[in-house]
Protein backbone atom coordinates (compact mmCIF):
# COMPACT_ATOMS: atom_id res chain seq x y z
CA UNK A 1 0.00 0.00 0.00
CA UNK A 2 1.36 3.58 -1.06
CA UNK A 3 2.53 5.88 2.03
CA UNK A 4 1.84 9.12 2.07
CA UNK A 5 4.82 11.12 3.39
CA UNK A 6 4.84 14.64 4.65
CA UNK A 7 7.65 16.97 2.18
CA UNK A 8 9.60 19.60 3.78
CA UNK A 9 11.94 20.98 1.43
CA UNK A 10 13.12 23.17 3.08
CA UNK A 11 15.42 26.58 2.71
CA UNK A 12 18.80 27.17 1.11
CA UNK A 13 19.76 24.49 -0.57
CA UNK A 14 16.36 22.22 0.27
CA UNK A 15 14.40 22.55 -2.59
CA UNK A 16 17.05 21.81 -5.49
CA UNK A 17 18.23 18.86 -3.29
CA UNK A 18 14.85 17.88 -2.85
CA UNK A 19 13.33 18.27 -5.90
CA UNK A 20 15.81 15.36 -7.25
CA UNK A 21 15.56 13.42 -4.78
CA UNK A 22 11.76 12.64 -5.65
CA UNK A 23 12.59 12.48 -9.31
CA UNK A 24 14.71 9.55 -8.34
CA UNK A 25 12.28 8.22 -5.90
CA UNK A 26 9.65 7.40 -8.59
CA UNK A 27 12.33 6.63 -11.23
CA UNK A 28 13.36 3.74 -8.69
CA UNK A 29 9.95 2.78 -8.29
CA UNK A 30 9.52 3.86 -4.62
CA UNK A 31 5.53 3.83 -3.61
CA UNK A 32 5.00 6.70 -1.81
CA UNK A 33 2.97 10.19 -2.03
CA UNK A 34 3.61 13.50 -0.57
CA UNK A 35 2.31 16.06 0.84
CA UNK A 36 4.12 19.43 0.47
CA UNK A 37 4.35 21.42 3.91
CA UNK A 38 6.56 24.60 4.62
CA UNK A 39 8.70 25.58 7.22
CA UNK A 40 11.68 27.58 8.61
CA UNK A 41 12.51 30.59 6.43
CA UNK A 42 10.30 29.44 3.77
CA UNK A 43 6.99 29.10 5.99
CA UNK A 44 7.91 32.88 7.81
CA UNK A 45 7.76 34.18 4.36
CA UNK A 46 4.65 32.97 3.36
CA UNK A 47 2.61 32.18 6.68
CA UNK A 48 4.86 34.26 8.76
CA UNK A 49 4.93 31.49 11.05
CA UNK A 50 8.27 28.87 11.44
CA UNK A 51 6.34 26.01 12.24
CA UNK A 52 2.90 26.34 11.00
CA UNK A 53 0.12 24.60 12.28
CA UNK A 54 -0.71 23.00 8.83
CA UNK A 55 2.91 21.14 8.79
CA UNK A 56 1.89 19.57 12.37
CA UNK A 57 -1.37 18.30 11.27
CA UNK A 58 0.28 16.80 8.59
CA UNK A 59 2.54 15.12 10.40
CA UNK A 60 0.51 13.86 12.72
CA UNK A 61 -1.56 12.57 9.99
CA UNK A 62 1.07 10.88 7.84
CA UNK A 63 4.04 10.04 10.81
CA UNK A 64 6.57 10.29 8.41
CA UNK A 65 8.66 13.29 7.29
CA UNK A 66 11.29 13.56 4.12
CA UNK A 67 13.04 16.74 5.12
CA UNK A 68 15.64 19.18 3.38
CA UNK A 69 17.37 21.38 5.47
CA UNK A 70 16.57 24.52 7.42
CA UNK A 71 17.95 27.86 8.15
CA UNK A 72 18.23 29.08 11.53
CA UNK A 73 18.94 32.78 12.27
CA UNK A 74 21.96 32.61 14.55
CA UNK A 75 21.64 34.98 17.61
CA UNK A 76 18.47 36.43 17.24
CA UNK A 77 14.75 35.52 15.48
CA UNK A 78 12.96 32.17 16.04
CA UNK A 79 15.05 28.94 17.93
CA UNK A 80 15.65 26.19 15.39
CA UNK A 81 13.05 24.41 13.85
CA UNK A 82 15.01 20.97 13.95
CA UNK A 83 15.44 21.25 17.45
CA UNK A 84 12.15 22.20 17.98
CA UNK A 85 10.91 19.55 15.81
CA UNK A 86 12.56 16.61 17.71
CA UNK A 87 11.43 18.08 20.85
CA UNK A 88 7.72 18.20 19.92
CA UNK A 89 7.56 14.95 18.22
CA UNK A 90 9.29 13.54 20.78
CA UNK A 91 11.97 12.09 18.06
CA UNK A 92 14.44 10.79 20.60
CA UNK A 93 16.68 8.42 18.90
CA UNK A 94 18.84 10.02 16.27
CA UNK A 95 20.71 7.56 13.92
CA UNK A 96 23.36 8.16 11.68
CA UNK A 97 24.92 5.66 9.76
CA UNK A 98 28.63 5.93 8.05
CA UNK A 99 29.35 4.03 4.96
CA UNK A 100 32.41 4.48 2.72
CA UNK A 101 30.83 5.33 -0.55
CA UNK A 102 33.61 6.86 -2.78
CA UNK A 103 36.67 5.43 -3.07
CA UNK A 104 39.81 7.00 -2.49
CA UNK A 105 39.25 9.26 0.82
CA UNK A 106 40.68 8.88 3.83
CA UNK A 107 39.94 5.41 5.31
CA UNK A 108 38.06 2.67 2.74
CA UNK A 109 35.06 0.82 3.60
CA UNK A 110 34.21 2.26 6.80
CA UNK A 111 30.45 1.34 8.03
CA UNK A 112 29.26 2.42 11.26
CA UNK A 113 26.28 4.08 13.19
CA UNK A 114 26.16 6.60 15.40
CA UNK A 115 22.94 6.78 17.67
CA UNK A 116 22.64 9.89 19.59
CA UNK A 117 20.02 11.05 22.20
CA UNK A 118 18.43 13.48 21.04
CA UNK A 119 15.96 15.18 23.71
CA UNK A 120 18.12 15.35 26.46
CA UNK A 121 21.35 16.53 28.10
CA UNK A 122 22.53 20.19 27.76
CA UNK A 123 19.85 20.85 24.84
CA UNK A 124 16.97 20.77 27.85
CA UNK A 125 17.25 24.67 26.99
CA UNK A 126 17.51 25.04 30.99
CA UNK A 127 20.19 28.22 31.05
CA UNK A 128 20.63 31.39 32.46
CA UNK A 129 22.85 34.63 32.71
CA UNK A 130 23.42 35.32 36.41
CA UNK A 131 24.21 38.68 37.65
CA UNK A 132 26.54 39.95 39.96
CA UNK A 133 28.11 43.06 41.21
CA UNK A 134 26.15 45.33 38.47
CA UNK A 135 27.14 43.02 35.55
CA UNK A 136 24.09 41.29 34.43
CA UNK A 137 26.13 38.71 32.28
CA UNK A 138 28.99 37.90 34.98
CA UNK A 139 28.12 34.17 34.85
CA UNK A 140 25.87 31.80 32.81
CA UNK A 141 24.75 28.38 33.61
CA UNK A 142 23.25 25.54 31.20
CA UNK A 143 21.84 22.44 33.13
CA UNK A 144 22.22 19.08 31.41
CA UNK A 145 19.38 16.92 32.48
CA UNK A 146 19.79 13.49 32.40
CA UNK A 147 16.56 10.59 33.23
CA UNK A 148 16.61 7.26 33.39
CA UNK A 149 13.78 6.52 31.31
CA UNK A 150 15.42 8.84 28.59
CA UNK A 151 18.54 7.11 29.08
CA UNK A 152 17.18 3.74 28.93
CA UNK A 153 14.92 4.01 25.67
CA UNK A 154 18.53 5.68 23.76
CA UNK A 155 20.72 2.36 25.18
CA UNK A 156 17.29 -0.05 24.31
CA UNK A 157 17.15 1.57 20.93
CA UNK A 158 20.66 1.10 19.93
CA UNK A 159 20.98 -2.10 21.12
CA UNK A 160 17.67 -3.58 19.25
CA UNK A 161 18.81 -1.65 16.08
CA UNK A 162 22.36 -3.85 16.55
CA UNK A 163 20.01 -6.78 16.43
CA UNK A 164 17.64 -5.85 13.68
CA UNK A 165 20.77 -4.68 11.39
CA UNK A 166 22.75 -7.33 12.24
CA UNK A 167 25.60 -5.64 14.44
CA UNK A 168 27.94 -7.26 16.59
CA UNK A 169 29.30 -4.28 19.37
CA UNK A 170 27.48 -1.42 21.15
CA UNK A 171 29.94 1.49 22.37
CA UNK A 172 28.81 3.52 24.68
CA UNK A 173 30.58 6.48 24.63
CA UNK A 174 30.23 8.83 27.87
CA UNK A 175 32.31 11.45 30.60
CA UNK A 176 31.68 9.73 33.69
CA UNK A 177 34.97 9.44 35.44
CA UNK A 178 33.78 13.72 35.81
CA UNK A 179 30.10 13.88 35.86
CA UNK A 180 29.50 11.45 37.98
CA UNK A 181 25.95 12.04 38.76
CA UNK A 182 24.48 12.73 34.95
CA UNK A 183 26.78 10.41 32.51
CA UNK A 184 27.38 8.44 35.62
CA UNK A 185 23.49 7.30 35.31
CA UNK A 186 23.84 7.49 31.95
CA UNK A 187 26.29 4.86 32.24
CA UNK A 188 24.56 3.04 34.41
CA UNK A 189 21.53 2.41 32.87
CA UNK A 190 23.91 1.41 29.79
CA UNK A 191 25.59 -1.49 31.51
CA UNK A 192 21.72 -2.58 32.87
CA UNK A 193 20.43 -2.78 29.47
CA UNK A 194 23.22 -4.12 27.93
CA UNK A 195 23.03 -7.30 30.11
CA UNK A 196 19.93 -7.67 28.51
CA UNK A 197 21.69 -9.01 25.39
CA UNK A 198 24.94 -10.64 26.54
CA UNK A 199 25.80 -12.98 24.13
CA UNK A 200 23.41 -11.46 21.10
CA UNK A 201 25.17 -8.17 20.81
CA UNK A 202 28.74 -7.18 22.58
CA UNK A 203 28.71 -4.15 24.03
CA UNK A 204 32.41 -1.93 25.82
CA UNK A 205 32.17 1.35 27.50
CA UNK A 206 34.78 4.06 26.73
CA UNK A 207 35.54 7.58 27.79
CA UNK A 208 34.08 9.98 25.11
CA UNK A 209 38.13 11.87 24.67
CA UNK A 210 39.41 8.81 23.96
CA UNK A 211 36.08 7.83 21.78
CA UNK A 212 37.20 10.77 19.73
CA UNK A 213 40.70 9.31 19.31
CA UNK A 214 40.21 5.67 18.56
CA UNK A 215 37.59 6.92 15.64
CA UNK A 216 40.39 9.12 14.03
CA UNK A 217 42.78 6.13 14.46
CA UNK A 218 40.69 2.69 13.42
CA UNK A 219 37.75 3.73 13.21
CA UNK A 220 37.00 -0.33 12.28
CA UNK A 221 36.93 -1.20 15.60
CA UNK A 222 33.55 0.58 15.50
CA UNK A 223 30.13 -0.70 14.84
CA UNK A 224 27.25 0.98 16.28
CA UNK A 225 27.92 4.23 18.25
CA UNK A 226 25.25 5.38 21.40
CA UNK A 227 25.92 8.53 23.40
CA UNK A 228 24.04 11.24 25.02
CA UNK A 229 23.24 14.71 22.60
CA UNK A 230 26.07 17.09 22.82
CA UNK A 231 28.62 14.05 22.37
CA UNK A 232 26.19 13.01 19.81
CA UNK A 233 26.10 16.03 17.99
CA UNK A 234 29.88 16.69 18.23
CA UNK A 235 30.81 13.11 17.13
CA UNK A 236 28.45 12.57 14.52
CA UNK A 237 29.77 15.39 12.48
CA UNK A 238 33.62 13.68 12.98
CA UNK A 239 31.91 10.75 11.92
CA UNK A 240 30.82 12.07 8.27
CA UNK A 241 34.16 13.48 8.16
CA UNK A 242 35.64 9.79 7.66
CA UNK A 243 32.99 9.27 5.01
CA UNK A 244 33.36 12.30 3.14
CA UNK A 245 31.54 14.91 4.27
CA UNK A 246 28.83 16.49 5.42
CA UNK A 247 27.16 16.06 1.53
CA UNK A 248 27.55 12.47 2.68
CA UNK A 249 25.66 11.84 5.62
CA UNK A 250 22.42 11.15 6.78
CA UNK A 251 20.10 10.97 9.46
CA UNK A 252 16.73 9.61 10.97
CA UNK A 253 15.33 10.72 13.81
CA UNK A 254 12.95 8.56 15.10
CA UNK A 255 10.05 8.51 18.07
CA UNK A 256 7.58 6.59 19.02
CA UNK A 257 4.70 8.00 16.08
CA UNK A 258 7.42 9.71 14.21
CA UNK A 259 10.15 9.21 12.25
CA UNK A 260 11.48 12.33 10.29
CA UNK A 261 14.68 11.71 7.87
CA UNK A 262 16.89 14.14 6.63
CA UNK A 263 20.55 15.12 5.75
CA UNK A 264 23.28 15.99 8.46
CA UNK A 265 24.27 18.73 6.93
CA UNK A 266 22.76 21.97 6.31
CA UNK A 267 20.98 24.68 4.14
CA UNK A 268 24.69 25.62 2.89
CA UNK A 269 23.46 29.68 2.01
CA UNK A 270 26.77 30.05 0.22
CA UNK A 271 26.00 27.63 -2.97
CA UNK A 272 22.48 28.14 -2.74
CA UNK A 273 20.89 28.83 -5.74
CA UNK A 274 24.09 27.95 -8.03
CA UNK A 275 22.81 24.54 -8.58
CA UNK A 276 25.85 22.38 -7.49
CA UNK A 277 25.27 21.31 -4.33
CA UNK A 278 25.24 17.35 -3.58
CA UNK A 279 21.94 15.51 -3.30
CA UNK A 280 23.76 12.44 -2.14
CA UNK A 281 22.89 12.98 1.70
CA UNK A 282 19.13 13.55 0.59
CA UNK A 283 19.00 10.60 -1.41
CA UNK A 284 20.11 8.70 1.22
CA UNK A 285 18.18 10.17 3.93
CA UNK A 286 15.28 9.14 1.40
CA UNK A 287 17.08 5.61 1.77
CA UNK A 288 16.55 5.32 4.90
CA UNK A 289 12.43 6.17 5.32
CA UNK A 290 11.67 3.71 2.98
CA UNK A 291 13.81 0.85 5.01
CA UNK A 292 12.25 2.27 8.04
CA UNK A 293 8.61 1.75 6.06
CA UNK A 294 9.63 -1.96 4.42
CA UNK A 295 10.37 -0.53 0.69
CA UNK A 296 14.07 -1.45 1.82
CA UNK A 297 14.17 -3.14 -1.71
CA UNK A 298 13.70 -0.22 -3.33
CA UNK A 299 16.14 1.73 -0.99
CA UNK A 300 18.59 -1.17 -1.67
CA UNK A 301 18.84 -0.46 -6.11
CA UNK A 302 19.48 3.60 -5.33
CA UNK A 303 21.75 2.83 -2.86
CA UNK A 304 23.67 0.37 -5.65
CA UNK A 305 23.21 3.50 -8.24
CA UNK A 306 24.43 5.70 -6.11
CA UNK A 307 27.47 3.06 -5.25
CA UNK A 308 28.11 2.65 -8.61
CA UNK A 309 28.00 6.40 -9.83
CA UNK A 310 30.60 7.51 -7.38
CA UNK A 311 32.95 4.69 -7.76
CA UNK A 312 32.94 4.80 -11.90
CA UNK A 313 31.07 8.22 -13.05
CA UNK A 314 32.70 11.34 -13.77
CA UNK A 315 29.28 13.23 -13.15
CA UNK A 316 30.03 13.97 -9.33
CA UNK A 317 29.54 17.36 -7.43
CA UNK A 318 32.36 19.91 -6.85
CA UNK A 319 32.57 19.28 -3.16
CA UNK A 320 33.57 15.75 -4.26
CA UNK A 321 36.26 17.23 -6.74
CA UNK A 322 34.00 16.89 -9.93
CA UNK A 323 31.94 19.74 -11.89
CA UNK A 324 28.94 18.03 -12.75
CA UNK A 325 25.46 19.88 -11.07
CA UNK A 326 23.25 18.55 -8.88
CA UNK A 327 20.62 17.74 -12.32
CA UNK A 328 23.50 16.04 -13.58
CA UNK A 329 24.74 14.03 -11.02
CA UNK A 330 21.14 12.82 -10.08
CA UNK A 331 20.80 12.03 -13.74
CA UNK A 332 23.94 10.08 -13.78
CA UNK A 333 22.60 8.40 -10.13
CA UNK A 334 19.47 7.56 -12.06
CA UNK A 335 20.86 6.46 -15.22
CA UNK A 336 22.59 3.22 -13.05
CA UNK A 337 18.96 2.32 -11.71
CA UNK A 338 19.21 -1.46 -12.25
P1 LIG B 1 26.01 23.75 6.22
O1 LIG B 1 25.99 22.31 6.47
O2 LIG B 1 24.81 24.35 5.57
O3 LIG B 1 27.28 24.14 5.34
C1 LIG B 1 28.62 23.90 5.75
C2 LIG B 1 29.53 23.84 4.51
O4 LIG B 1 29.30 22.62 3.81
C3 LIG B 1 29.24 24.96 3.51
O5 LIG B 1 30.44 25.37 2.94
C4 LIG B 1 28.35 24.31 2.48
O6 LIG B 1 28.44 24.87 1.21
C5 LIG B 1 28.85 22.87 2.50
N1 LIG B 1 27.77 21.93 2.21
C6 LIG B 1 26.75 21.56 3.03
N2 LIG B 1 25.93 20.70 2.41
C7 LIG B 1 26.42 20.54 1.17
C8 LIG B 1 25.99 19.78 0.03
N3 LIG B 1 24.90 19.01 0.07
N4 LIG B 1 26.73 19.85 -1.11
C9 LIG B 1 27.83 20.61 -1.15
N5 LIG B 1 28.29 21.34 -0.12
C10 LIG B 1 27.59 21.32 1.02
O7 LIG B 1 26.28 24.45 7.63
P2 LIG B 1 26.17 25.99 8.05
O8 LIG B 1 26.64 26.87 6.94
O9 LIG B 1 26.80 26.06 9.38
O10 LIG B 1 24.61 26.23 8.28
C11 LIG B 1 23.75 26.86 7.32
C12 LIG B 1 22.33 26.86 7.88
O11 LIG B 1 21.83 25.54 7.97
C13 LIG B 1 22.23 27.46 9.28
O12 LIG B 1 21.07 28.27 9.33
C14 LIG B 1 22.09 26.24 10.17
O13 LIG B 1 21.38 26.54 11.35
C15 LIG B 1 21.29 25.31 9.28
N6 LIG B 1 21.44 23.87 9.62
C16 LIG B 1 20.34 23.09 9.48
C17 LIG B 1 20.39 21.74 9.72
C18 LIG B 1 19.16 20.93 9.50
O14 LIG B 1 18.20 21.39 8.87
N7 LIG B 1 19.08 19.72 10.02
C19 LIG B 1 21.63 21.08 10.15
C20 LIG B 1 22.77 21.98 10.22
C21 LIG B 1 22.67 23.33 9.97
MG1 LIG C 1 25.13 19.10 14.57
Amino acid sequence: MSKTVTLIPGDGIGPTIVDVTIELLDAAGADLEYDRQLAGMAAVHELANPLPPETMDSVQRTGLILKGPLTTPVGSGFRSINVALRKELDLYANVRPAVTLMPGGRYEDIDLVMIRENTEGLYVGVEHYIGMQGDPKAAAESVMIVTRYGAERIVRYAFDYAVANNRKKVTFAHKANILKYTQGLFLDVGHEVAKEYEGRVGFEDMIIDACAMHLVMNPYRFDVLVMENMFGDIVSDLVAGLVGGLGMAPGGNIGSDVAMFEPVHGSAPDIAGLGVANPTAQFLAACMLLDHIHQGDVADRIRTAINQCLRTCEAVTRDLGGSASTREYARAVMDKLG
